[in-house]
């Protein structure tokens, strides 16, 4: 894809592996792309890394899960990229276990990161694309949030919480000309789903009709084409990409 006027993509949660490979196709597709990351030291490995193999992508440091912090960093980029075109709402963690177990911080943990975060980005550039009557937000679900998953009692109303988030903003500012949409991915071969127990990934594969994760490569695509300008027609959707694992 050629995109003809440059258009600026923050990315937060940019250093873990969806993040990585959505910047890298991003990237190629010829938008300025930039990322979010929290960690310092895995923020400069990573960016030397990204330039060394032809992505000089530059990171800017904020804690989605905190409005200030993120209000700052959204100006920092704004100051040296003037505007961010295309929001990919992509920071997640998880903090498993069933709920009997779960400590409340593991609770707060997973809210603040995975969903309160849509709303704090969301809420400091969506007066900027109202202003230019162009935007793309790309929030990452996950197919836990459509069907549940045993031990995710957090990650699962974050990760719903995401597409009623969705769905909503899609009406508002559907008339300026921005899509708000989600992707929810099945389990794709990252490190958080490889820090699953191994004999429960297992056993979570094998329901998978594709019988594989997926590939960090195959999302990447997926966002590549809702952040283009041709799907101006697709707002309030939910894109499932997981292998057939939940069909309905
Ligand atoms: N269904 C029914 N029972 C289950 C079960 C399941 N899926 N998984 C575990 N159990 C049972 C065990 O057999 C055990 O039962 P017994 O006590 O009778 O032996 C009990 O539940 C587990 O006890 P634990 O004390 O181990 O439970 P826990 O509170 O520590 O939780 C767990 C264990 C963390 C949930 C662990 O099973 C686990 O990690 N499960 C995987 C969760 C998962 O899929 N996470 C996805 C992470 S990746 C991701 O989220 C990305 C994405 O978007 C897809």
């Amino acid at each position: 894809m050629n995109v003809s006027k440059k258009k600026t993509v923050l990315v937060t949660g940019a250093t873990g592996g969806l993040g990585t490979a959505m910047c890298k196709k991003l990237f190629d597709d010829g938008y300025t792309v930039v990322g979010n990351y929290h960690t310092k030291e895995k923020a400069e490995k990573w960016m030397t890394e990204m330039k060394n193999n032809g992505y000089p992508i530059e990171l800017f440091h904020g804690d989605v899960s905190d409005f200030e912090s993120t209000g700052k960093m959204i100006h920092a980029i704004e100051a040296k990229y003037n505007h961010i075109d295309i929001l990919v709402n992509n920071a997640g963690i998880t903090r498993d276990g069933r709920l009997i177990n779960m400590k409340p911080e593991d609770w707060h943990a997973v809210i603040n990161t995975n969903l309160n975060s849509v709303f704090n980005c969301a809420k400091h550039v969506i007066q900027g694309m109202i202003d230019r009557n162009f935007g793309r937000i790309i929030n990452i679900s996950s197919v836990n949030g459509q069907r549940g998953q045993f031990g995710q009692t957090n990650y699962s109303a974050a990760k719903a919480g995401m597409h009623g988030f969705t769905k909503s903003l899609a009406m508002e500012v559907a008339k300026y000309g921005i899509t708000v949409n989600t992707i929810s991915p099945g389990y794709i071969g990252t490190d958080m789903v490889m820090a699953v127990p191994e004999k429960v990934l297992t056993q979570i594969v094998a329901q998978v009709p594709m019988g594989r994760l997926g590939g960090t490569h195959e999302v990447a695509h997926l966002v590549s084409f809702l952040a283009s300008e041709e799907t101006s027609f697709i707002t309030g959707a939910n894109y499932s990409i997981n292998g057939g694992q939940h069909v309905y």
